[in-house]
């Protein structure tokens, strides 16, 4: 798997939904889906295995931080691999929220992920409290930092970053694209301090409510490389229109 400088990329995010007839019918309607972007649907676990990948990776969208051993219920990156994964969802904000997973945790789940030839997609997105209370960029920041303290120079250019404001997942309040392409910018700036060259090469998605609608203006932003889709990735036709729209 070879990531290219800044080739456009988009990732469905299934989350909890899905079933292995609507699996089959991504198989059939996304067939040599031939397309510049890089095209990865990141389903339930239970499922990744019958992707046929015929136009497109397949992607987890969670993995332990830890070795294979005495974990119930935990996943690990080899287990990911044998399933069919290419790439791992790390940090979303609904396991921040929902299993209190750490800036630290993200960052080591990353870390793992890029030890093992695993892409970890990292999300990161502030909700409408930090935002109206002018903190963007410092929520924004502290949780890169927890990432750029522990991986190297050539890990993170093995990563693609994610922004998610939470305010826009699942609401159809989607960031305008002024909005996305300033954060965009603030965290490509955010990893220039740390290397010109990393930061000119990462791919930075956006995240929230992205629309074959919308998903072309969004994706026109200067710093803004493709998208994370919620609830657009789970109809076949409106996932594919988002991708051509990312070309
Ligand atoms: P929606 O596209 O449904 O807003 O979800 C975005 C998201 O959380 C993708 O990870």
């Amino acid at each position: 798997m070879s990531i290219n400088k800044r080739q456009p990329f988009v990732a469905g995010n299934w989350k909890m939904n899905g079933s292995l007839d609507l699996v089959k019918d991504f198989n059939e309607k996304l067939a040599g889906f031939s397309t510049n972007t890089e095209v990865v649907i990141c389903a339930p676990a239970t499922l990744t295995h019958a992707f046929n990948q015929n136009g497109f990776s397949v992607g987890a969208q969670n993995v332990s931080h830890l070795d294979n051993g005495a974990h119930t219920g935990e996943l690990s990156v080899g287990m990911l691999k044998e399933a069919g994964c290419g790439y791992v969802i790390v940090g979303h904000s609904e396991r921040r929220e929902d299993q209190g997973e750490s800036n630290a945790l993200v960052a080591l789940k990353a870390k793992k992920c890029i030890e093992n030839d695993l892409v970890p997609i990292i999300c990161v997105g502030e909700s409408l409290e930090i935002r109206e209370a002018g903190e963007v960029e410092s929520f924004v920041g502290q949780q890169l930092k927890a990432i750029t303290d522990i991986l190297s120079i050539e890990e993170l250019a093995k990563t693609v970053i994610a922004y998610e404001p939470i305010w826009a997942i699942g609401t159809g309040k989607t960031a305008s694209p002024a909005q996305a392409q300033q954060v965009h910018e603030f965290i490509r700036g955010y990893f220039s301090k740390i290397d010109a060259e990393l930061a000119e090469g990462l791919r930075l998605l956006y995240g929230g409510s992205v629309k074959p609608d919308n998903a072309r203006t969004l994706f026109a932003q200067q710093d803004v490389d493709g998208g994370l889709i919620g609830g657009a990735s789970l109809k076949a036709e409106d996932f594919i229109s988002i991708c051509q729209a990312a070309n």
